[in-house]
């Protein structure tokens, strides 16, 4: 089962800014498409670490390093690079890219329980070899916090009704199910959209620690980054495109000088400088209408 790389090339290029050698981290490998054409144009003293938390992207890319020594795999979430990479002696790289979300293969196969589209188990984990399913996880979260969830994540207006709907249906077993009690308490639907969008969005981001794991990878990246080197980010929504623009923003900034009476000395503390913001080209979102909501945002790391 394929995934179609989205940004790709924008995303090679930016991260290499003209180089053809280094150490790189691809912090979502998936289908490694964003890793052998980095691979491609890399020499041969080049390595690039790739980390997944799914194990069947890591099947995936143990074939690939079998065929190419300078690629080594990672079963870790991108949240701990800095303790991965210096585990394996690295402390510095020349670039660190990630493509946020879900594959198509996790949401293309109906076993992952990722989509109200094909009924699967209600599983939803990227890493299915440990933590509880989206099934248990919905049993065990209380109505207001599950509401909570619902509003935070899914950015949807119903989620008191949706929660209750929820709790009030017992264990559910399959993404059909859920998304029928969705749809059922739902009272309004979005142009299209299904009433279930936006519900399941937010249990795979709650599951998933999604949006924690970016607020644990940024500032990890920019650490373990050279000067000079260049850090890029793709986002699909704009949960996780609000965390890398004010991260990179933050970064960015002279810091406000706090000091009262006599004008205090800034201490300039700026790690990163903005390179860029991309969208994907008319042609690609044509070919792939995924890639209608990314945003590769580009950074570089200061001296
Ligand atoms: C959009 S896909 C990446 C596709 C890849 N760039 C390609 O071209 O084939 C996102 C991948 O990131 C993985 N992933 C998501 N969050 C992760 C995390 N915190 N740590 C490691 N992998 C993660 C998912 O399991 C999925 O395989």
């Amino acid at each position: 089962m394929s995934h179609i790389s989205v940004l790709l090339h924008e995303t090679v290029d930016a991260l290499l800014a003209g180089r053809n050698t280094g150490i790189y981290v691809d912090g979502t490998f998936g289908r490694g498409g964003h890793t052998r054409l980095l691979l491609s144009k890399l020499d041969a003293n080049s390595r690039v670490y790739a980390f997944d938390k799914d194990p069947q992207a890591l099947e995936t890319a143990a074939a690939l390093a079998q065929e190419d020594p300078r690629f080594i795999i990672i079963h870790a979430s991108f949240a701990d690079m800095q303790q991965e990479l210096q585990a394996r002696g690295i402390e510095v790289v020349d670039g660190v890219m990630a493509d946020l979300g879900v594959s198509s293969p996790q949401l293309d196969q109906a076993e992952r329980g990722f989509s109200f589209m094909k009924d699967g188990p209600l599983d939803m984990r990227m890493d299915n070899s440990q933590g509880p399913t989206a099934a248990e996880w919905l049993v065990n979260i209380k109505e207001e916090d599950l509401a909570n969830v619902i509003f935070k994540y899914g950015e949807e207006r119903y989620s008191r009704r949706i929660a209750k709907a929820i709790k009030n249906a017992g264990y559910i077993d399959t993404t059909a199910q859920l998304a029928e009690i969705v749809k059922v308490a739902h009272p309004k639907w979005e142009k299209n959209k299904h009433a279930a969008t936006r519900t399941f969005q937010a249990i795979r981001i709650a599951i998933n620690k999604e949006l924690d794991d970016i607020e644990a990878f940024l500032p990890q990246a920019v650490a373990v980054l050279k000067p000079e080197a260049t850090l890029a980010v793709i986002s699909f929504h704009s949960l996780e495109d609000r965390l890398i623009k004010q991260f990179i923003q933050k970064e960015s900034t002279l810091a406000e000088d706090t000091g009262w009476g006599m004008p205090q000395e800034r201490e300039d503390t700026r790690r990163l400088k903005k390179i860029a913001r991309i969208r994907a080209s008319e042609e690609e979102v044509k070919a792939n209408p995924r890639s209608r909501s990314a945003w590769l945002r580009v950074a570089e790391r200061l001296a």
